[in-house]
């Protein structure tokens, strides 16, 4: 089976580690082993002093799901289903969801193997397109519209990556009311939950709210831990976890075992982990206010309801790849232009996850207002 490039993973791989000032990154400021291993309780802290690095169990170490699951209303451990990563989450829930012939509902722009996959899987893609001009709002009479008898499928992703908007509450129960008619699944790629800027907005997990719901989440995003590769799938219908845990075994048959522990710490700790997070995105937040509203004629936003993400309108007569090319050539600052997302416009994305976001905004601001297209 042919799959096609994986484009922003493919931008990843060409500048993360060649470029010096990254400035789009999606996931909240990394933390250190040493700052990991401070936080930790006794219990943890005997689990790490005493891991043997055998395989360990394919669900997940039962302490982890248990930690996962308290993360839930309604969730318990064996609703849980631990993977590589939010990426193998996506992977396994399309390999078993998806037949030849059944009609998904994606949004769009959204991060590609949303979409990619289940169309590789020979699915019948609908996108519903969410716009900048229409403040980054799903349109519900267009979701409306898309379904049919044989939807199978709806794929959200909610905090949205790329643009930061939540859906409210309101929203969420109408498409859990459209999906119940059809008999489809909910998969919510909730990645970004937990940094809401107003905590008020943060929105139910969908597994908690629907029987039929599949939520994804992961150590990499909010909590800034990417380089555990430790990620989860919640789900009340235990056959469909039943079914991705068998595909499972064809992956990455089990986790990591160093990293299970380390995943035990972190959520054990989480309040700290994402107390830090949420205050460099709010302050982060409050000096990207300042720099656009300084550079208005030349920038504008969509203000994001989560971090820690945002879309940025150039309003240059140049193409933003053009300007984003030169950018990371003459200064190594990195930009993510729309394309990657096939997002028509001259939008790009920011990131405001890192604690250096401050020091890159800066020469970012100084290189546009040096620009000849201004
Ligand atoms: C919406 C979304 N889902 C999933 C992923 C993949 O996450 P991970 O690297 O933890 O597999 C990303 C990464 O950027 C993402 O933005």
């Amino acid at each position: 089976m042919k799959i096609p490039d994986f484009k922003l993973e493919e931008f990843w791989k060409k500048y993360e580690f060649t470029s010096p000032y990254l400035l789009c990154c999606s996931d909240a400021e990394t933390w250190t082993l040493q700052e990991l291993l401070a936080m930790a309780d006794e219990d943890s802290k005997q689990l790490w002093h005493s891991l043997t690095l055998g395989y360990t169990e394919s669900p997940g170490h039962p302490i982890l799901r248990q930690e996962i699951a308290r993360l839930y209303v309604s969730i318990k451990a064996d609703e849980i289903l631990t993977l590589a990563g939010a990426e193998e989450g996506i992977y396994c829930t399309m390999r078993v969801l998806i037949e030849p012939g059944d009609h998904v509902i994606v949004i769009d722009p959204c991060y590609q193997s949303l979409a990619t996959l289940p169309k590789s899987f020979g699915g019948e893609i609908t996108a519903i397109q969410l716009k900048p001009e229409n403040q980054w709002r799903l349109d519900l009479a267009e979701v409306k519209k898309a379904f049919r008898s044989n939807t199978k499928l709806l794929v959200l992703n909610y905090p949205h990556n790329p643009s930061g908007a939540v859906l409210d509450k309101k929203t969420l129960d109408e498409l859990i009311q459209l999906a119940r008619k059809s008999g489809a699944y909910i998969f919510c790629d909730e990645v970004y939950r937990f940094l809401e800027i107003d905590e008020n907005q943060r929105m139910p997990s969908i597994a908690d709210v629907y029987e039929k719901g599949i939520s994804l989440n992961v150590m990499t995003k909010s909590f800034g831990l990417a380089g555990l590769r430790i990620g989860w799938l919640a789900a009340r219908d235990t056959n469909f976890l039943k079914a991705a845990g068998s595909y499972k075994l064809y992956t990455s048959i089990c986790n990591s075992a160093p990293s299970e522990i380390l995943a035990i710490m972190a959520l054990k700790a989480k309040d700290k982990i994402l107390k830090r997070n949420r205050d460099i995105i709010l302050n982060n937040l409050k000096i990207l206010d300042a720099c656009i509203e300084r550079n208005r004629k030349h920038l504008s936003w969509i203000r994001p309801q989560s971090g820690t993400m945002a879309v940025l309108q150039l309003l240059l007569p140049i193409s933003v790849e053009a300007f984003a090319e030169e950018l990371v050539r003459t200064e190594g600052i990195l930009i993510m232009p729309g394309s990657v997302f096939d997002l028509p416009g001259n939008f790009f994305r920011i990131g405001f996850g890192k604690r250096n976001m401050a020091g890159i905004l800066e020469r970012f601001e100084s290189y546009l207002q040096r620009s000849p297209y201004i």
